[in-house]
C-alpha cells in the first residue's frame, strides 16, 4: 500500500519549508549529479549563444542522468515524488534538445528554466541539507 503522506511532505517542501524525506542515499551517484551540474551550466551558455550542437550534447547527458535518477528512486520505493521530478526533468531536457534542433532557443530557454526548478525541487525534498 502506498502512503500518501510523502506527497504532502514534498508539497510542504516545495512551498518553502525545508523538509528532508528519509531515503538512504549511501549508494547514490554524486559524481553523476556533479556532472549534471556542469552540464546545466554550459547548457545555459549554449542556449544563449544558440549553439544547437552543444545544447544537444548537454541535454542528452542530463536526459541519461535523470533517467538513472528516476530508476534509482523507483528502486528505493517510497519516493514517488522524486521519481516524478526526475521523469519531469528528463522530459524537459528532451524538450530543450528538440527545440534547439529547430532553432527555437526561446522555447529551449523556457524548458531550461523549468528543468532547473525540477533539480531544485528534488534537492529541497531529498538532498540532505548539509550538502
Ligand atoms: C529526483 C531527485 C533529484 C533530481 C531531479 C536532481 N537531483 Fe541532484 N541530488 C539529489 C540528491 C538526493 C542528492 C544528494 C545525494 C547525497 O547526499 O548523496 C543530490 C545532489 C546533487 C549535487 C551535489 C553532489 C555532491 O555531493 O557534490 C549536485 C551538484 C546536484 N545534485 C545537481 C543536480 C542537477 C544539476 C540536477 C538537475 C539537472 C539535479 N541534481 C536533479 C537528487 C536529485
Amino acid at each position: 500500500m502506498r502512503n500518501s503522506k510523502g506527497l504532502w511532505v514534498l508539497l510542504a517542501a516545495m512551498s518553502g519549508s525545508a523538509v528532508c524525506a528519509s531515503v538512504d542515499l549511501s549508494d547514490f551517484d554524486d559524481d553523476l549529479m556533479r556532472g549534471m551540474d556542469d552540464a546545466v551550466k554550459t547548457l545555459d551558455a549554449s542556449i544563449g549563444s544558440k549553439d544547437a550542437q552543444a545544447v544537444a550534447t548537454d541535454a542528452r547527458f542530463i536526459v541519461d542522468g535523470l533517467k538513472w535518477t528516476e530508476g534509482y528512486f523507483s528502486r528505493k520505493g517510497n519516493a514517488e515524488d522524486a521519481v516524478k521530478l526526475a521523469a519531469q526533468g528528463h522530459g524537459l531536457a528532451e524538450e530543450i534538445a528538440a527545440a534547439s534542433s529547430q532553432n527555437d532557443f526561446d522555447a529551449a530557454f523556457t524548458a531550461y528554466r523549468s528543468l532547473v526548478k525540477t533539480c531544485r525541487s528534488c534537492h529541497d525534498a531529498y538532498k540532505p541539507p548539509s550538502l
